[in-house]
């Protein structure tokens, strides 16, 4: 509990610097080499998300923003009074709000999420704004197991995972099915999911928004370097990799990858990693899906598909689904 602050509670379960190092020397030493997408987020890393969710090629999150504040309502109805919302990652606490407005009393608001200055920033302000509001901020890498704060709840009403942003694409599909299969055992029976999923559509408009003009999205995607260098003593030229996104439509996946344009060896912890000319590291995935086979991947995970919004240019889609009863 964090004395200064009007947070119900505040757990900290922030993966170790040794985890870190653990998996980026992992990574680095498969071929292809490959980087868990999960530590683009230090602060640095954040507030360029931030400048991504702004940027004109971005749609994702202006349209899921939107498309949110349509079917509130709806979603609203669906859930009742007194839920506890858990949110995954608090990437824009803009829509965890819009949800939040939407329902009937809410009970409780959990925050998760890896980056513990961001964890803490969004959620002191929510407590100070909605003081009615049991606001409890878990920093924990909800990819593993982690503990729910226990909740004194007066009265009965669902327990809801809110998983917005299209994260969930960063897991392939089976992947996507142990982590939604984790949430309805969390929710329990008669619980709720709601879940903002990108959609599949044309190449050029999905290519854009992973490659923008003004550079952001290389910027984030190289951080991950420069935070390797700072944090686990590595020693990237960072200037010699560069920043390569595209759709790949077999596998309905974006991937992010650095590309090294040298000939190089780069050390992390010690440990020496050689790279040939144009040889890449993946640093991330982020799956598409239409409705129908996202669909498909909740009902795997336990869930039925209760409604789905989907934007007039589809673009993004908004899931509702429930556990039985
Ligand atoms: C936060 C995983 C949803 O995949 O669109 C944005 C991350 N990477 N631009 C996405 C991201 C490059 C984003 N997610």
């Amino acid at each position: 509990m964090n004395q200064d602050t009007a947070l119900a509670s505040y757990d900290d379960f922030a993966p170790e610097s040794g985890d870190f190092l653990t998996e980026v020397i992992d990574g680095l030493s498969g071929d292809p080499k490959t980087l868990p997408c999960k530590y683009f987020y230090d602060e640095c890393g954040s507030d360029l998300f931030q400048k991504i969710c702004k940027l004109p090629e971005y749609y994702p999150t202006r349209t899921e923003t939107r498309l949110l504040s349509d079917c509130a309502p709806d979603i609203a109805a669906s859930i009742g009074a007194h839920c506890r919302l858990i949110e995954y990652g608090t990437g824009s606490s803009e829509k965890m709000r819009i949800v939040l407005n939407a329902l009937e009393q809410p009970a409780a608001f959990i925050a998760v999420d890896i980056s513990r200055e961001h964890l803490l920033q969004a959620t002191e302000a929510l407590a100070d704004d909605l003081p009615g509001l049991d606001v409890h901020a878990v920093c924990a890498d909800f990819t593993k197991p982690f503990e729910l704060p226990a909740i004194k709840v007066a009265e009965n009403g669902k327990a809801v995972v809110f998983f917005p942003g299209s994260s969930i694409g960063n897991f392939d599909q089976e992947g996507a099915v142990d982590f939604l299969a984790n949430a309805a055992s969390l929710v329990g029976s008669g619980g709720g999911l709601v879940i903002g999923v990108d959609l599949k559509k044309d190449t050029a408009v999905l290519n854009a928004a992973y490659d923008d003009a003004a550079g952001v999205t290389a910027a984030f995607n190289l951080n991950l370097l420069t935070r390797i260098n700072r944090e686990l003593n590595g020693t990237f030229d960072v200037s010699s990799f560069s920043h390569r996104a595209f759709y790949n439509e077999d596998l309905g996946r974006i991937e992010m990858h650095l590309v090294s344009s040298r000939v190089q060896t780069a050390k992390v912890g010690g440990k020496p990693f050689k790279f040939i000319a144009g040889e890449t590291i993946h640093t991330e995935n982020s799956y598409k899906y239409t409705v129908d086979e996202f669909q498909e991947i909740g009902r795997k995970a336990g869930f039925r598909p209760v409604q789905a919004w989907t934007d007039r240019d589809n673009l993004f889609s908004v899931h509702y689904f429930e556990t039985a009863a």
